[in-house]
Parts: structure tokens; sequence; C-alpha cells
């Protein structure tokens, strides 16, 4: 969410009245609905809205983009997660990484791609082919539409994958990644530990967690316009349901974002 303080507790620092703030709420707790026009957020979850943005596009922001900085940058805590006993690490990207995003023009998708080419790394997009000039003009290297050709055929020695589509047909991207490499699914899939130990590569995931710390540094690159949040459509509240209705139409290019009337 996104939206201006109306009121804060007394123990409450650094946050006033009148504020503009984003967060993702609760998550994973599932009690932070924001299909609201008045929610009641823990400080911790919140970070001032970078002002060089609306509040559409900061909305967009919190789920997509701490999903994002957690799997390729900074977990940035240390609660288990529900996918796996090991601690999620990142893996270091600079200009001599090649990263494959898979789905890269949604929510997760979009933001990744655009943190990776921060990070100086090459971007190989995975997409339907509509997203082509989308994914090219956020700084994609090389674009797969996996409608005409299979990406796993055609591409190797990466060095990380992050598949936000993810789910059992994930470990077909195994056979891109050179050794040493690693496989990140956004939605944990099917992977052979002994097939990966042979391969030489790991697997991992994550679950994300609200960080209003981690979202004061995502404002900062969301206010430099070093990563932008890319707005697939937006609905009124009333209209949840339709917002929904896109969503399970799938091909999602960026974030889809309740509006409330103030
Ligand atoms: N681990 C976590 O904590 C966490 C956090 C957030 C989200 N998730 C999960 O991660 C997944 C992605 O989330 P999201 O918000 O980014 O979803 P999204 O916005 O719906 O994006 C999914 C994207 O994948 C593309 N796609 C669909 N099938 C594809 C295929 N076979 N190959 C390549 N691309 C394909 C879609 O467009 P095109 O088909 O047109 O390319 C779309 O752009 C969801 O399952 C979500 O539940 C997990």
């Amino acid at each position: 969410m996104s939206g201006v303080v109306e009121a804060v507790a007394a123990d409450v620092h650094g946050l006033a009245v009148g504020d503009e703030v984003f967060g993702l709420l609760r998550f994973p707790g599932f009690r932070g609905s924001a299909y609201a026009q008045y929610v009641a957020a823990p400080a911790s979850d919140l970070a001032h809205k970078p002002t060089g943005i609306d509040h559409v596009h900061a909305a967009g922001a919190p789920m997509a983009a701490l999903t994002a900085w957690q799997f390729l940058i900074d977990v940035g805590h240390d609660h288990p997660s529900p996918f796996q006993e090991a601690r999620h690490r990142p893996v270091p990207l600079d200009a001599d990484t090649t990263v494959l995003v898979n789905g890269a023009a949604g929510g997760v998708g979009h933001i990744a791609l655009q943190l990776a080419k921060w990070k100086g790394a090459r971007v190989v997009a995975v997409a339907s082919g509509a997203h082509e000039s989308f994914l090219r003009e956020l700084g994609a290297d090389r674009f797969i539409d996996y409608t005409r050709s299979r990406p796993e055929e055609l591409v190797h020695d990466v060095d990380l994958v992050l598949d936000t589509v993810g789910g059992p047909d994930s470990r077909r991207f195994l056979r891109t990644l050179k050794a040493g490499g690693a496989q990140f699914p956004v939605l944990p899939g099917d992977f052979d530990e002994e097939e990966t130990a042979k391969a030489g590569v790991t697997v991992s995931s994550a679950q994300v967690r609200s960080s209003g710390v981690q979202l004061a540094e995502l404002g900062r690159l969301l206010d430099a316009g070093t990563v932008r949040v890319a707005i697939d459509s937006t609905f009124a509240l009333a209209d949840a349901r339709a917002a929904h209705e896109r969503a399970a139409r799938g091909h999602l290019q960026g974030k889809i974002v309740l509006t409330v009337a103030r």
C-alpha cells in the first residue's frame, strides 16, 4: 500500500501525521490486507514514499520490490523459511555475471531485472513476445520469447536463474547454469538434490517478509529512477473483483493497483 499517515501511536518515532508512506504490511502473517481506504500498519513495515513517484506507483512497489531485493540483494532477516532449512543467500552480481530472469515482465520479474542491471549484470529476459520492447527499455540485454523458442535450449553458462514462474517446470533451467551457478525459484519447484549436486549448482528459495528498512533503500532507487515500477492496470477498490479477473488472465506487465478515494 501507499498512503498518508492519519495517526501515529505514542511510541512511534520518525513518522508523523501527514507523512506519505508505502509498505508491505505484516507479510507473511497475512493479517495485513491493504484492500481498504484506511489500514493500521506496524511502523517497522513502512518507509517514506519516494517523493518522485505517485501513490499508484509506490503501492505497486513493496511486494514485488521486496521479493526481488530479498532474493537478489539481501535477505535481511533470520526468520526460518517455510521452503527450506538453509538460509537463502543471494549471489554476488557484477559485470562478470549473467542473470536469466524468467517471467521478466511480471511484478517480481521487472524489478528483479532492474536490480540485476543496477548491479552491472548482463540480463537475459524470458517472457511472451508482447513484452519485448518493455523489457529492452528496462535494460534487458537479450530477450527470449518463450512462446516461440525454449530458453533452456538457447542459453548456456548463466550464473543465476531467477525463475519467477517457478513450480515443477523450473528444473528445466538447470541446464542453462554454469558449474557453481545458482537457481532461485520464486515459487519452490521439484528439484532432485542428486541432480543439482551432480551439476554443481545451488537451488534456493525464500519467502518475502515486510521490511521498512529495505523499502527505504529501494525508495532511493525509485526516486533516482534507477528502478521504476510499471503499472499493468488500476482498478477502483470497489472493482477489486475485476482486478482479480485481470490477474487471472495472466500476461501481466508490471503491477495491478487498487485505488481508493481520498
Ligand atoms: N517467494 C515469495 O515470497 C514470493 C513473493 C512474491 C511472489 N511470489 C510468487 O511468484 C510468482 C510471480 O509473482 P509475480 O507477482 O511476479 O506474478 P505476475 O506479476 O503475475 O507475473 C508473472 C509473469 O510471468 C509471465 N509468464 C507466465 N507464464 C510464463 C512462462 N511459462 N514462461 C515465462 N514467463 C511466463 C507472465 O507474462 P507472459 O506470460 O506474458 O510473459 C507474467 O508477466 C507468483 O507465483 C507469486 O505467487 C512468491
